[in-house]
């Protein structure tokens, strides 16, 4: 079955290279040419959305972690969907990005732990992908060990139980493949496929994916930029939404990590999980103990749809999230100060069940629906 897939698709690929071989100078896209991809004859707008105020202006804009040598550009996010979607960045061609951070669960998966090309599975919980271009320092994944999404996207496509390849082969395997020559042109100016344009590709795809159209959204543009949204209601909000935005602007201090609108931190924090942990994370990966138990603060945006939660995945629910703020948090020896009381004790909120139930609220207001069907973010194939 397998063999026969693999001749139909070169098949297929001979059937293309006549379409695709058009001269690309001539000015028009020639996406729309490529057989068996499904791309808008413009390409999608991914380099200048329409952003709100609030996250154009600083502090926020000072957030992005865009290279100035890697902007995302429309052609270059292009690329970087088909790769992201294109089940050819595996050795046995059964996983794509998209396997493991799916559209429609934020780019997260809702499996504990994914599920590798061949069959084993990671050792963290797959991370969503929403408004990861926000994140300060620009560091990725949970132990913060990638310097740049350029750095980590080669990551998956090398690992053992990820995906199994290595560049060179990559680079080789997707030259024999004819819809990468044009992609390649439109986005970087050259049919040459290398090792610098698929990770280029992939982050800026990665950051293209920007959620600024939710429910907070809606509410947060009637006030300027500089407006703590903590200290206003919000009017399309419910009484029980505006309270728990309330708490975590405020007295829960959610904010003092998942800060501002982008509801990220300047870094990566211990917030409490464990006494002693099993994945030391930015400890681990750094060989500095003094870091045990951190983990990258990720984005809120979309939390509702990218359960289960933490790095290990151990919350199935963001009910026992905040049950974790409110009485589970461990006075581990590098507990972040956010979350110390004054005299240094575990700070848990002990909140009660009319607050809780607010501050879950309030993250709901946090999906995306739109980004989690936007056709721009979805397959090409
Ligand atoms: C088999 C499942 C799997 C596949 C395939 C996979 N990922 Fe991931 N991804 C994960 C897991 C698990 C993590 C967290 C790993 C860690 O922190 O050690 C992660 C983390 C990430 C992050 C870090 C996000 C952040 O905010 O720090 C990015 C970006 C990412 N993946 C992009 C990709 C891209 C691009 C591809 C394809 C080239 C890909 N992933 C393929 C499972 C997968
Ligand atoms: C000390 C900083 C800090 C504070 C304060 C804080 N968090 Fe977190 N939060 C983190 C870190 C770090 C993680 C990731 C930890 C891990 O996976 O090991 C996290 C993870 C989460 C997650 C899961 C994210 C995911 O993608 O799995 C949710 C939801 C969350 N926090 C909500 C809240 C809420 C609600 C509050 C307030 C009650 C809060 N946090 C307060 C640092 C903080």
């Amino acid at each position: 079955m397998k063999n026969y897939l693999l001749l139909l698709a070169l098949l297929c690929s001979g059937i293309m290279l006549q379409s695709c071989t058009k001269d690309p100078d001539n000015g028009n896209n020639t996406n729309n040419t490529i057989e068996g991809l499904n791309l808008p004859a413009t390409p999608f707008n991914y380099a200048n959305p329409s952003l709100p105020n609030y996250l154009t202006a600083p502090p926020i804009a000072g957030q992005l972690n865009t290279p100035a040598n890697n902007p995302v550009t429309n052609y270059g996010a292009t690329l970087g969907r088909v790769l992201f979607y294109d089940t050819n960045l595996s050795r046995n061609n059964t996983k794509s990005c998209a396997s493991c951070h799916q559209q429609a669960f934020s780019f997260s998966d809702p499996d504990q732990f994914s599920t590798g090309f061949e069959g084993g599975l990671t050792g963290r919980n797959s991370m969503s992908l929403l408004n990861a271009a926000y994140y300060p320092n620009g560091r990725f994944f949970w132990d913060e060990r990638a310097a740049s999404a350029e750095a980590q996207a080669s990551g998956p496509i090398t690992h053992p139980v990820e995906m199994g390849m290595t560049m060179p082969e990559l680079v080789t395997k997707l030259q024999a493949v004819d819809y990468y020559k044009p992609l390649f042109k439109d986005a970087f100016g050259s049919e040459q496929i290398d090792s610098a344009g698929i990770v280029r590709a992939l982050a800026q795809f990665v950051r293209s994916i920007v959620s600024y159209q939710t429910k907070y959204d809606a509410g947060r543009a009637a006030f300027p930029p500089n407006q703590n949204p903590g200290q206003v209601n919000f009017t399309n909000f419910t009484p029980q939404e505006n309270q728990g935005k309330q708490l975590f602007f405020g007295v829960a201090g959610c904010a003092r990590c998942h800060g501002t609108e982008t509801f990220t931190a300047p870094g990566a924090r211990n917030n409490g999980l464990d006494l002693v942990f099993a994945d030391n994370g930015v400890g681990e990966a750094t060989g500095n103990a003094a870091l045990n138990g951190l983990f990258k603060t990720p984005s809120l945006r979309g939390i509702e749809l990218s359960a289960p939660y933490m790095h290990d995945g151990r919350f199935a629910t963001l009910e026992e999230v905040v049950e974790h703020y409110s009485t589970g948090v461990k006075n581990h020896p590098n507990l972040s100060i956010e979350l110390r009381t004054p005299n240094g004790a575990p700070r848990n909120l002990n909140l009660n069940a009319d607050e809780k139930t607010a501050l879950v609220a309030f993250l709901k207001t946090l999906t995306d629906t739109g980004i989690a069907n936007d056709p721009k973010f979805s397959s090409p194939f």
